[in-house]
């Protein structure tokens, strides 16, 4: 029992929420939250029926249909997109929201396109984020409980969080990645409008740190960026689609940028900031495509075997999931 922490490494985009739905099944969890920024964030899983699933607001745990699904009082809540994913998913009996989070209005997804700094020199969403963040700094911001559209969700996320966790297991899931973090990336404005750190996922559901029975870290194997910014080891577009490993972003479509490998200073600085206990390690078919949709760890390759040793020595935790494919089964569980 406790609260398992789901938070990324580097730059987002690395399937966090594929985990997130996992883990839910597997340990049959009763809740899943959402921390993180906001609307800004994709996460995107596929069904094993083929079926592509994305969302933005609510945690992908929802995949078990026994699991809660929250929002908790420090991530910003666009009530349509909150609304229409409770109207696809199905959710109306199990979404809950907790009624201080800071509204997104159409306003704000405004004023960020039609500010040349963010949209141009940052890359940023431009799904009204920072604008909703400013104003609910500045105190003069909406908030869940007003909104009517909102009155059937409404509850105290952090008291739910709190309580479920001292009996049973409570996911939380972050948003972005660590290195996008307002005041912890070193290239600052190439940030988003928050910390997206595990200290930061606690604070955004008001978890006490005495519940935290895991912190699951997440590395992409071939770590991507969107948005402006340094990427290290940055492969041009060609080798990119020469290799067959182009992705596209959820919320906005944009191409990723890929490296061609792990920057192993940044994934130290990213386990100095998250202490995590386990890492979830993704997107392995990239690094050798003979791992594509390998669900057997008799299929590891002596290449991602390099990989996982390597990454366990520099994060100093173990890694206890593979992730191998797009589909949800296409992933080798070394815990179980
Ligand atoms: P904003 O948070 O939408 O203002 O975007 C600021 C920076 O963070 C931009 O470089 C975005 O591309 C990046 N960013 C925001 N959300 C995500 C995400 O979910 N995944 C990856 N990058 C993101």
């Amino acid at each position: 029992m406790g609260a398992v922490i789901i938070v990324d490494a580097l730059w987002g985009d690395s399937g966090k929420g594929k985990v997130c739905a996992y883990l839910a099944v597997r340990d049959d969890v009763p809740l899943a939250v959402r921390a993180g920024v906001g609307t800004n964030a994709g996460a995107s899983v596929t069904l094993e029926d083929g079926t592509l699933v994305k969302a933005r607001q609510l945690p992908t745990g929802w995949i078990n249909p026994r699991t809660k699904v929250a929002v908790g009082s420090g991530v910003l809540v666009d009530p349509e997109v909150f609304a229409a994913e409770v109207a696809e998913f199905d959710l109306a009996e199990r979404a809950l929201v907790d009624s201080r989070c800071a509204l997104i209005t159409p306003e704000h997804i405004a004023a960020e396109r039609r500010d040349a700094h963010l949209a141009a020199t940052v890359g940023s969403t431009c799904t009204g984020n920072g604008a909703a963040r400013a104003d609910f700094i500045l105190r003069r911001a909406q908030q869940a409980r007003e909104h009517p559209a909102l009155a059937a969700y409404l509850t105290d996320v952090a008291r739910q969080v709190n309580t479920v966790a001292r009996e049973e297991v409570v996911l939380v899931e972050g948003s972005q990645g660590t290195l996008l973090s307002l005041a912890f990336s070193d290239e600052y404005p190439y940030t988003t409008s928050d910390n997206c750190t595990a200290a930061a996922a606690m604070d955004d559901v008001g978890l006490n740190w005495r519940l935290v029975q895991d912190v699951v870290m997440v590395v992409k194997a071939l770590p991507t960026r969107v948005g402006e910014g340094p990427l290290p080891y940055e492969l041009c577009e060609r080798e990119v689609l020469r290799r067959g490993i182009a992705e596209y972003g959820v919320v906005t479509g944009r191409p990723r940028r890929k490296a061609g490998q792990l920057d192993w200073d940044l994934l130290e600085y990213a386990t100095m900031l998250n202490g995590p206990t386990q890492i979830a390690l993704t997107f392995c078919d990239h690094v050798d495509p003979a791992m594509r949709g390998a669900r057997h760890r008799d299929a590891i390759t002596p290449a991602v075997r390099a990989l996982i040793d390597q990454v366990e020595r520099v994060t100093g935790a173990p890694v206890v999931l593979l992730d191998t494919g797009p589909r949800l089964g296409d992933l080798i569980d070394l815990a179980a």
